[in-house]
Parts: structure tokens; C-alpha cells; sequence
């Protein structure tokens, strides 16, 4: 969950916290969580070509920052990337379907950064068979530069609301090569509906709304140390910490004020959407999940490009009893008979925002 400073001062009527703030001093100017930030000013500073490559793909998008990703560089200008199988989400994701895809998103990160080396990504998917590793990557001299190449610094999943400006139809139709742009008013209301109701529905299903909040880390020291999962940090979120206004224990409890507000913060964020896209696939194999990550990655990198900004919003796509009405009204929306909806998306105007943490480039070899 994200709280915003905007929406966060109503929530004691700024007094308190702004005392917090005086009175904790320095210590709130010096909140921003660099070492968890490293990795981002790391990229690319690296001879090996595979590592050149893996410290751009680390960077990539995945469901809850959990970064469920090992690369193991035993065999010369190859590498084998395997499942962190530590980092599975079992209550919101128990087929591990949106592992897979933010796997499918570091491959194809790792694709585009080895090209600014020359090289191209020849990849093999799971060469020993389902339950072995993900894939085998050999690099191969002779490719060029990837034209969103350029983006790969600045790709966020923003999760603020959206500006009340249309996408423009030019833009809509750049995108609608990685998937369906949906602009219709009519249609995108129904969506702002359903990605808020299945999110209610998270959030008031204790065991899923738990692995959330078990992910969360307050404030900068917890994010330096465990710089994965859901960074809640900044000098304004540390002072409402410090206030002890944002907790652990009241973002479990639906009927604390803390709790209240995130709440009402999501819901204006959801609902200033002004279009989705949408990625379905045929079926819903492994490799299914595995392309439709490499082809959120290119469309993310794309709006990049474009000056939009996109965000996931998978509730409504999740595989679990509470959340199955929802699944069936998103599949029965956005997909055919037999096809998986495995991303949807906020699509709109959205400010900038922050790098958000990652491991280093040395926590996520093998063998190197
Ligand atoms: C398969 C998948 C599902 C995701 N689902 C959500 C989601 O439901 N809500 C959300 O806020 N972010 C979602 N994200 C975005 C991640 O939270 C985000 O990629 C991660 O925190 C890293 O941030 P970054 O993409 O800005 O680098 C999803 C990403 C992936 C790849």
C-alpha cells in the first residue's frame, strides 16, 4: 500500500505530525533509503556482458518487489536463471502465475540491456523440463541497439492517481502492439468498479491482506535492510511512523484509522484511471505467463517512452476462493472463451516517481 503525503496530512489534521517532524529533526532529512536504491546507479557498470545484462534485468517489474530471481553464471558468456523459490506469494498468487510473468519481465530486460553490448539474448526456456530452471540465456555477438533501450533507467509502476486527461488516441494506437488499449468510457467506468471491488476484497481477506502487510517495510533502516516487498519510507511516512500513526498492526486491523485512510487512498487512486491495457494469452502455460511478462515489459517501457504511466492492478486476476467473482467478471470483460487475462493495467498521466528498492547484483548470483 502506498500512502501519499497529500492524502496522508487529513489523516491527524497535520498538527501532530508536523511536531514529530520538529521535533525528530535531522533525523527525518536523511530518509531516503540509498543503499536500497544502489542497484539502480549500478546498472550497467559492470565488463562480463551477462553481468552488463543482469544488472539492468534486476531492475525489472515483479509482484511485490519480490525479486524471485537467481542467475547462475557457471558456463562462459551463458547464464542459467532459475525460480527464488523463497519468494513465492502463496496466498495471492498460488499457482505462482505473477511469479512467472515478473520472470518473463526480467528476461526481457536482460533481452534489450544486452543489446547495448552488442549481444543478442538467445534464450531457451525451460531446457531441463518445467520444474528445472526457468531458462538458459546464451549471449550471442551481433545485435543492435533496442529502440526502448533508452527507458530502462526511468520505468516505473506508478501507483499514484492518474490526471483527469485522455489518452490521446495516437498514443492508444503506438501501444495497441503489446496489447488492448481500453479508452471507452463506459467500458473503463465497469473496470474502475471492478479493480476496486476485487481490491476491497484483498484487503478484507485476513490471509491475503496479511502477506501484504508482512511484506511492508517501515521506514528506511527495515527497507536498507530487506530492500524487497512493499517500501512504505520518505521523511513524511517516517514522521507518521514515528507518530505512531502508520503501524504494522493497524494496517492489519480494517477498523483502525490508519487502515481507514489507506483505504480511502486507494480508492481515489483507482478510480482516476483513464484508460487500461490489457494482456491476455491463448492459454495459460508457463510459457504463456513467461510472454506475457516480456510483453508488459516492452509495453511498460514503451509508455515510458510515450510519457505515460502505467500501473498493474492484479487483483482482480488472482487465483483464490474469495477473489473468484471478480476473476470470472475480469475474464468474462477482457478475454475470450479459454484465454487468461494475465495483466491489466492503469493507463494515464501520472507524476514521477521514486526508484524502488532492490538486492544487489551480488545477492542474486549463483555462482559466479
Ligand atoms: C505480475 C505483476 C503483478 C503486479 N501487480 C501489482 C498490483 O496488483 N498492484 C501494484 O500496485 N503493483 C503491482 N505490480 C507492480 C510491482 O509492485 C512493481 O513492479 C514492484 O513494486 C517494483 O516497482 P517498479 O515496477 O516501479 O520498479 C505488479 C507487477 C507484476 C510484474
Amino acid at each position: 500500500m502506498t500512502l501519499n503525503r497529500r492524502k496522508t496530512l487529513t489523516l491527524l489534521g497535520g498538527g501532530m505530525v508536523v511536531a514529530a517532524a520538529a521535533s525528530a529533526g535531522t533525523f527525518l532529512a536523511t530518509r531516503t533509503p540509498t543503499r536500497a536504491l544502489d542497484p539502480w546507479r549500478a546498472a550497467g557498470g559492470y565488463e562480463d556482458p551477462r553481468l552488463f545484462a543482469l544488472s539492468y534485468a534486476l531492475l525489472a517489474p515483479n509482484p511485490h518487489n519480490r525479486q524471485p530471481w537467481l542467475a547462475d553464471l557457471a558456463d562462459e558468456d551463458a547464464l542459467t536463471l532459475y525460480r527464488d523459490e523463497t519468494r513465492d506469494l502463496p496466498q495471492t498468487d498460488p499457482h505462482l502465475r505473477q511469479i512467472f510473468v515478473g520472470l518473463g519481465c526480467f528476461l526481457e530486460l536482460l533481452s534489450v540491456a544486452a543489446t547495448l553490448r552488442g549481444k543478442h539474448a538467445e534464450t531457451r526456456l525451460f531446457p531441463e523440463g518445467p520444474d528445472g530452471p526457468v531458462a538458459h540465456v546464451r549471449l550471442k555477438n551481433g545485435a543492435s541497439r533496442d529502440p526502448l533501450a533508452g527507458q530502462m533507467l526511468d520505468r516505473r509502476s506508478c501507483k499514484e492517481p492518474f490526471a483527469d486527461t485522455p489518452v490521446p488516441q495516437a498514443a492508444a494506437g503506438e501501444l495497441a502492439g503489446h496489447g488492448t488499449v481500453i479508452t471507452a468510457p463506459e467500458s473503463v467506468a465497469r473496470l474502475r468498479k471492478l479493480t476496486w471491488d476485487a481490491w476491497l476484497t484483498e484487503m478484507h481477506t485476513h490471509r491475503t491482506l496479511k502477506e501484504s502487510v508482512d511484506l511492508m517495510r517501515f521506514g528506511k533502516a527495515e527497507i536498507n535492510a530487506n530492500p524487497d516487498g512493499i517500501d512504505l519510507g520518505g521523511p513524511f511516512l517516517e514522521s507518521l511512523m514515528l507518530a505512531g500513526v502508520l503501524t504494522r498492526d493497524n494496517q492489519l486491523d480494517p477498523q483502525s484509522a490508519g487502515f481507514r485512510e489507506g483505504v480511502a487512498i486507494y480508492e481515489e487512486m483507482l478510480y482516476a484511471t483513464p484508460a487500461y491495457v490489457v494482456l491476455t494469452t491463448p492459454g495459460n502455460a508457463r510459457t504463456d505467463q513467461i510472454a506475457a511478462g516480456q510483453r508488459w515489459l516492452r509495453l511498460n517501457l514503451d509508455t515510458t517512452r510515450l510519457g505515460l504511466a502505467l500501473h498493474p492492478v492484479s487483483q482482480a486476476l488472482q487465483e483464490y476462493a474469495e477473489m473468484k467473482p471478480h476473476y470470472t467478471e475480469a475474464h468474462r470483460m477482457l478475454a475470450k472463451p479459454g484465454e487468461t487475462v494475465q495483466m491489466l493495467g492503469r493507463l494515464g498521466y501520472g507524476p514521477k516517481t521514486p526508484r524502488t528498492p532492490r538486492w544487489p547484483l551480488e545477492t542474486r548470483i549463483l555462482n559466479g
